[in-house]
């Protein structure tokens, strides 16, 4: 099973979109599909005609316990030949609170063990992730192998997804496999010359790393959301079915690609003597605080460059976790909260700054 996650923190990119027409396209040509959604908001699983509301379980029964009492399988509903979907609910939104005390890996490997139950029932997982980068999208990228970044080309900001890019890589090298990720334009108006310039501008910068594939513009696709059905079930004729059957014969292609090898295994090896690295985890608690960033020594004191966050609420406050992959050594470090550098309040170990102030110390072993 080839466990894909479509991602991108920014909302209206067409995650949603992405997920549940590549999955039509997919099962249409005879694969078996699983689409997990993931994002509290239940737009993949409105989208597949299943109203949240009437469910009695969904996918929070799946993650919010350390052994459920179901198994993934059970709360899987049958939507179409070959297309299978695990459903959404909003109290999924309640789980970053729910397993705010667990330790961080044992609450992002949540979805990655409920997915190798159903390991040889699909032929894919596409998981819908939420326009969020937290506890949820923390857990698709720990299962995922693969990633689809949809980025649209109305309203580019390179910004952001380089960020994001930066933080996939980075959890690729924590969970010990490559995330192959791949960039996809979406909602293309080739009518426009910023719509032209734009996709040009997308293709330049990624390169190798955005599909052929281009998703235009086309309203039958918020139709067929609307009706609750893949847009290949509707019409044949529509931009938006060649789009997305195009985009599945890329990926089956991919797929044909990625060679399997001991490295893509999904099993994480704690003892790999070539990578140095070790994982640090540092947390900043903060009742005011909008933005919590790190840096250091570590990412020549870039905030937040190469750095995993996650951001949760704990009661009134919020909880920024900083996770960091560092050689043994001594370091350097401060939080920048919304914009003002300051010392690590749970850090005795301080040091003078060359700068002025004071740095907190760090010692990796
Ligand atoms: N190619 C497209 N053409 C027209 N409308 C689209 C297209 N892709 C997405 N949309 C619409 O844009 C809105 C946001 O898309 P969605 O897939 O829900 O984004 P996300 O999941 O990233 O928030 C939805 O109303 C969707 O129907
Ligand atoms: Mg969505």
């Amino acid at each position: 099973m080839r466990v894909i996650a479509v991602v991108n923190q920014k909302g209206g990119c067409g995650k949603t979109t992405t997920a549940i027409n590549l999955a039509g396209c997919l099962s249409a040509d005879g694969a078996r599909v699983l689409v997990v959604d993931l994002d509290p908001q239940a737009h993949a699983t409105l989208g597949l005609g299943v109203d949240p509301d009437q469910l009695d379980a969904n996918l929070y029964e799946i993650l919010a316990e350390p052994n459920p009492r179901r198994a993934l399988r059970e709360i899987c509903l049958e939507i179409d030949a070959g297309l299978q979907l695990a459903p959404s609910g909003v109290v999924l939104s309640a789980l970053e609170q729910k397993l705010g005390a667990e330790p961080v890996d044992q609450r992002t490997n949540r979805l990655s063990r409920a997915l190798e139950e159903v390991q040889d029932d699909f032929d894919y997982a596409l998981i819908d992730c939420p326009p969020t980068v937290g506890l949820l999208t923390f857990n698709a990228l720990r299962a995922a192998t693969e990633a689809i970044v949809p980025l649209e080309t109305s309203s580019f900001a390179i910004h952001g997804v380089q960020k994001l890019l930066e933080t996939i890589a980075l959890l690729g090298e924590r969970v010990g496999h490559d995330l192959d990720v791949r960039v996809l334009p979406t909602l293309y108006d080739g009518r426009t010359r910023y719509g032209r310039e734009t996709l040009a501008q997308i293709r330049e910068t990624f390169g190798d790393l955005c599909f052929d594939s281009v998703i235009r513009h086309n309203v039958k696709l918020r139709e067929a959301a609307a009706r609750g059905r893949p847009i290949q079930r509707i019409t044949r004729r529509a931009n938006g079915t060649i789009d997305y059957a195009a985009l599945a014969v890329e990926v089956a292609l991919r797929g044909t690609e990625l060679a399997p090898s001991p490295a893509d295994s999904p099993q994480e090896d704690p003892a790999k003597p070539d990578i140095p690295y070790r994982e640090v985890v540092l947390r900043f608690r903060d009742e005011g605080a909008n933005e919590v960033r790190i840096a250091g020594d570590f990412n020549g004191w870039v905030p937040d460059k190469g750095v995993f966050s996650i951001v949760e609420a704990e009661g009134e406050a919020r909880v920024w976790t900083k996770i960091l992959q560092l050689a043994p050594g001594g370091y350097q470090y401060r939080y920048v909260v919304d914009g003002e550098w300051r010392e690590d309040p749970d850090n005795p170990e301080t040091t003078r700054s060359a700068v002025g102030g004071r740095n907190s110390v760090l010692q990796v072993r």
